[in-house]
């Protein structure tokens, strides 16, 4: 059932427009001038505001690199005084829907989410209660809140209005979409090849991937935990139950052809590379502890299926990344 409830939803996309967004991006700053006039809009000055890390070095968009489908380009991104952190920076766009943010899931909403890159000692290295203090310090903000929220700037006012913020970041120009939306010419033979493949029984990619964003907001163990050299230990780090040793929040795909390197680690550079990974997960990890039986026998892809699935992959751009 599970795997026909996504192919129903992107069937309706081009029917209902369930794919709604309107945002522009913001590649230098604030996507508007002057004064915010929506709750999303103040989230946005907020995001782009580096007076929210100790040393006021780093914005939220300095690891969301707004051009990079708001990922980072590294591995790990350095946070305040140059500390490298422990996981790879995903992308904060196509989020709204999410039920769990962070490779372990340790926040269970975008608001809440807010204030840890803020407090953490690798990010943005400042306590809540002093980034509360330096915005209700500045004027400027204090008009904005009391006209948006009808008081001074608070914990909560902060984090919801980057929440809001957010939520507007919602990708689907792409030719995925249009394809789904009944225009076949809008992905390429190889990329509607890739597909196929991509949502088959032998590849098996959409028994994890799936839903509008490609992600079924699950915690899986796809082999990179070995207890060894790859001792990230995920979802256990949070429930402590043996089961999730080396399991990681699903990430969803829009966009994955700018928001390299790849996985919780950055370890793969390129989507070909994430690919042979899958086509043969022991090659690069030899003992994976608990790997998924979605991923119990090398998949034994050909060439021309292995460029078949990036295609499909490249297919998931947004337009407004292109070329930027
Ligand atoms: C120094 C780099 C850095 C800064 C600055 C930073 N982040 Fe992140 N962000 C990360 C990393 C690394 C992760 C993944 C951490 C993990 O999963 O444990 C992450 C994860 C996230 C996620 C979760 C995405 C998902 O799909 O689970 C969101 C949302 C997010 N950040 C938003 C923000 C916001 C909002 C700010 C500013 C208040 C911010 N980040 C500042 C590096 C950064
Ligand atoms: C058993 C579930 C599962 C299957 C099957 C699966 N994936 Fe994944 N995928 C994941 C998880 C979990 C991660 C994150 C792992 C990590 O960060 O360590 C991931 C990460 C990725 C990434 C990197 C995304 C990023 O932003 O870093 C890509 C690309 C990807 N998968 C594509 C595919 C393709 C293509 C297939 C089919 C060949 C596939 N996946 C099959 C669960 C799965």
């Amino acid at each position: 059932m599970k795997k026909w409830l996504p192919i129903a939803i992107f069937a309706m996309a081009g029917v209902t427009g369930f794919f709604i967004s309107g945002f522009d991006i913001p590649l230098k700053g604030a996507s508007f001038k002057g004064a915010p006039k929506t709750e999303a809009q103040l989230g946005e000055k907020l995001f782009f505001d580096k007076m929210l890390s100790a040393d006021r070095s780093l914005s939220c968009a300095s690891c969301h690199i707004p051009s990079h489908g708001f990922a980072d380009t590294v591995a790990f991104s350095r946070g305040v005084g140059g500390r490298l952190g422990k996981r790879n920076t995903p992308s904060c766009a196509n989020v709204a829907d999410r039920p769990y943010l962070f490779y372990d899931g340790r926040a269970a909403s975008l608001e809440d989410q807010v204030r840890f890159p803020i407090e953490d000692h690798n990010e943005m290295d400042l306590p809540i209660e002093e980034a509360v203090k330096r915005v209700g310090a500045d004027k400027k903000y204090v008009a904005w809140f009391k006209k948006i929220y009808g008081a001074a700037p608070t914990a909560k006012t902060l984090q919801a209005a980057i929440a809001a913020f957010e939520r507007t970041i919602e990708t689907s120009k792409t030719p995925f979409d249009r394809y789904m939306a009944d225009d076949e010419k809008a992905m390429s033979a190889s990329a509607i090849r890739g597909r196929e493949l991509f949502m088959s029984d032998r590849a098996k990619c959409f028994d994890c991937h799936f839903s509008p964003d490609f992600t079924g907001d699950e915690f899986r163990n796809i082999g990179l935990y070995d207890g060894v050299t790859f001792n990230d230990e995920g979802r256990y780090g949070i429930t402590r139950d043996k089961n999730d040793l080396g399991k990681f929040k699903v990430p969803g795909l829009r966009n994955v052809a700018v928001t390299g390197p790849y996985m919780h680690n950055g370890m793969f550079r390129t989507l070909r590379e994430v690919i042979e990974y899958y086509n043969d997960p022991y090659k690069v990890v030899k003992a994976p502890v608990n790997i998924d039986t979605a991923l119990a026998k090398p998949l034994n892809l050909t060439e021309q299926e292995k460029t078949d699935l990036e295609n499909f992959l490249l297919a998931l751009t947004d337009d407004r990344f292109v070329n930027k």
